[in-house]
């Protein structure tokens, strides 16, 4: 599915003047860092191993009593504060690991942010969570239904893996990211593009945590030791995610109208470094226009792209005016691409993205 077309005779798309339009950008991690040293120090497993094949060098965990919703409400703020207003419409919190499973995390951190009664809610959507909320958000705004939007994609990913896990445990790792989003128009800078989505629920196991929801809590049986943490089919998930994101990728790309040769940065979903090189090589996107914060983050999920872009802004990888290309694959299975030219954030602070 392909959403944010332009309207057109004979087709429904957004309204010229109702285009989502990126206007402020806030990443977190929380301050505490683990590299791989310190994983090697609890697990079979060697810094070599980790480096070689995930690109991964350290990451930040939530400490003890530490929820998503806690790195949520910072990214938020970050945000917030680098738009040119600070009020919104609705609040989407794209997350895997929400607060408790009823109710939805979306609602408490908009009231810790001070947003008012304004409609929150999570859309659950693993480490392509990002693009799903952005095509929710977008819909809202194209619709009518908001002007403004504040989208954040947050999740503590550690308080679901299994830590004594070795091939998910170096990989997974903590943190949030947020955009606003503004009614604008489709040739400003921060506008996004058509967003492609795709999902495939017959290969729901790949990635999955098997106990905890209504399928294992209508038995009265305990659940299988395990069971309660995130349990993930590597190497076939490393294929697939490839396969996918390159596909979405073209398709995204074809709807917005834009070559190989228009996108200046390709900002991937953090998942592996080689899963990042391989999609780079497939779409023929060079290494110096592909962002990246793996080595640094590890994979944070749904947070994964929102964060790299306020990082990457930071650090001046990603400029005003920028074609960006992005794209995610997740559990569900599910995966999606879109584009959008990065937005000049103009005299506002540069979030704090640490
Ligand atoms: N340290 C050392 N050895 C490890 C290890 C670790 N942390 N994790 C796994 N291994 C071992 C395995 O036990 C296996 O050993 P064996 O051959 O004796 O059985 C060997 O390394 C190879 O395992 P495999 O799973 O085939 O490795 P891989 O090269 O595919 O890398 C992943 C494993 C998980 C890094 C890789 O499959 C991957 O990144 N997959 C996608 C992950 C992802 O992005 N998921 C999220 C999608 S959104």
């Amino acid at each position: 599915m392909t959403v944010g077309l332009p309207e057109a005779a004979g087709r429904p798309g957004y309204p010229a003047d109702r285009h989502p339009v990126i206007c402020g950008v806030g990443g977190y991690v929380p301050p505490d860092v683990v590299t791989n040293a310190d994983l090697v120090a609890r697990l079979d497993t060697s810094d070599e191993w980790i480096r070689t094949r995930t690109g991964i060098a350290a990451r930040h965990f939530v400490g003890p009593g530490t929820a998503t919703s806690d790195l949520a409400v910072e990214a938020g703020l970050r945000a917030l504060k680098s738009a040119d207003d600070s009020q919104v419409d609705a609040v989407v919190l794209a997350t895997t690991t929400p607060d408790h499973p009823c109710p939805a995390t979306g609602p408490s951190v908009a009231a810790r942010l001070g947003l008012g009664g304004v409609p929150a809610f999570d859309v659950s959507a693993v480490c392509t969570g990002f693009l799903y909320g952005l095509a929710t958000a977008g819909g809202l705004i194209a619709s009518g239904a908001a002007a403004r939007v504040l989208l954040i994609a947050a999740d503590a990913f550690t308080t679901i893996v299994n830590p004594g896990d070795r091939s998910t445990a170096v990989i997974f790792a903590d943190g949030a990211g947020a955009v606003v989003l503004r009614a604008g128009r489709a040739d400003e800078p921060g506008a996004v593009g058509p967003i492609v989505l795709g999902s495939d629920g017959d290969q729901r196991e790949m990635i999955t945590v098997p106990a905890g929801g209504s399928r294992t809590r209508s038995t009265d049986e305990q659940p299988a030791h395990g069971d309660q943490y995130f349990q993930m089919a590597g190497r076939a998930i490393f294929r697939q995610a490839v396969e996918r994101m390159t596909e979405s990728s073209q398709q995204a790309l074809a709807a917005a109208g834009w070559q190989l040769a228009d996108v200046d940065r390709l900002a991937s979903h953090q998942a592996n470094a080689r899963i990042l090189a391989a999609v780079a090589e497939r779409l023929d996107i060079d290494p110096e226009r592909q962002l990246s914060n793996i080595e640094r983050v590890g994979n944070t999920g749904a947070a994964s792209i929102p964060l790299l872009l306020a990082q990457s802004a930071e650090s001046g990888d990603l400029r005003p005016g920028q074609r960006v290309l992005l794209t995610a694959f997740g559990g569900g299975l599910t995966w999606g691409a879109a584009t959008l030219t990065w937005p000049d954030l103009g005299p506002h602070p540069t979030p704090d993205a640490r």
